[in-house]
């Protein structure tokens, strides 16, 4: 069915609180290889999604700008690619309600993400936290998006976005809507807390301890890599031997991300090592990588006009794919559209 579609990338991120290495390793660095794929890259800053839980409004704007320099700082060019927030771009929100129309309540409930989010308080968390995925779907049909590269947790999400173009491109007898492919791809898809390797590395963790900043500087990161939970066995020969060590998992994962390393090669150098060996040499590797995109964001974030500048550039850019698709959209849903 995607044959008739042009391939086309769109991914976003919530501007909700500092972007982790998570972020960076499961999204952002991606995000910024995928520019080499010849593919028409679109990047967002998903600031409609963040307001599903209460942001103070003044933080949101400063949290927005540090996303998008932690975007360019991690090689997003928003000369190569489309990089803008998408309050922006009415088409989202547009989209969102015709989708809504499409998606069943069945789909939505069964969301883990909602159900871990919304947890025992779920009567009392905003409506728009429950329809979020529909927003989601939204972002990316709305550029008929063929391709979006996101971390294991999103997998759900895409799944469902699969869901509701089939569903209306049936409802309606057309082959509009692509059937988009989630990437989910490399060493670091499901970046784990430092302090539980259960739980997955968030930026709403309360505990900063459990993950890395892109705004820590060396020190932290090697602090915060010292005290990462670990067991006292040696590291095996093979990621075999780590079936049932996740805290250990995830280190050797996050090495070998940041190396750009295979996993096998990163075992083959420490086996028979512990962690008092591993862990300043991850430190050191983590520091190689992350300190001069910290250094960059701080000198992005100096000019905080020019960060608005582009992101409205983006948003224009956004906005000339997004306005046919959505007025398309409604043509095949049954509205007239007689504006001049
Ligand atoms: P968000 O903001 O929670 O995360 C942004 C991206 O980072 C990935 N990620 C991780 N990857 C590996 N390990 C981790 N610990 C980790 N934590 C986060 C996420 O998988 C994601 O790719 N709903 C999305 C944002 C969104 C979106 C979209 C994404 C809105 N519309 C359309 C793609 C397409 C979210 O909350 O991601």
């Amino acid at each position: 069915m995607n044959a008739t579609h042009t391939p086309r990338i769109f991914s976003g991120i919530q501007p909700s609180g500092g972007l982790t290495l998570g972020n960076y390793l499961g999204a952002l660095k991606r995000f910024a290889e995928y520019q080499d794929s010849g593919l028409e890259t679109i990047y967002c800053l998903v600031d409609l999604h963040a307001l599903t839980v209460w942001q103070d409004p003044a933080a949101l704007i400063e949290q927005t700008r540090e996303a998008a320099a932690a975007f360019m700082a991690a090689g997003v060019d928003p000369a190569r690619s489309i990089l803008f927030n998408q309050s922006q771009v009415p088409a989202h929100a547009e989209l969102s309600w015709l989708l809504s129309c499409v998606a069943r309540v069945g789909w939505m409930d069964r969301m883990t993400q909602f159900k871990d989010k919304g947890g025992k308080d779920r009567e009392r968390v905003s409506l728009a936290l429950y329809a979020y995925p529909a927003l989601m779907a939204a972002d990316i049909l709305v550029y008929h998006a063929t391709a979006v590269p996101v971390g294991e947790d999103q997998k759900q999400h895409l799944e469902l976005t699969r869901d509701i173009a089939a569903k209306f491109n049936h409802d309606y007898g057309v082959d509009f809507f692509p059937i988009t492919n989630p990437l989910i791809e490399g060493a670091a898809t499901r970046v784990m807390s430092l302090r539980d390797g259960s739980k997955k590395m968030s930026k709403s963790d309360p505990s900063d301890a459990s993950r890395i900043n892109l705004t820590d500087d060396a020190d932290t990161i090697a602090q915060k890599i010292r005290k990462a939970r670990t067991d006292a066995d040696p590291l095996p020969g093979s990621m075999e031997g780590l079936k049932d060590r996740p805290e250990a998992r995830n280190l050797v994962n996050i090495y070998a991300a940041l190396s750009g390393e295979g996993t096998d090669q990163v075992l083959a150098r420490f086996e028979g090592q512990g962690f008092g060996a591993f862990k300043p040499a991850l430190a050191e590797v983590a520091v190689a990588v992350l300190a001069p995109i910290t250094s960059r964001m701080t000198e992005l974030k100096s000019d905080p006009a020019e960060i608005d500048r582009i992101l409205g550039d983006g948003a224009e850019r956004a906005e000339a794919i997004a306005r046919p698709i959505v007025e398309r959209t409604k043509e095949i849903m049954g509205m007239i559209r007689s504006r001049g």
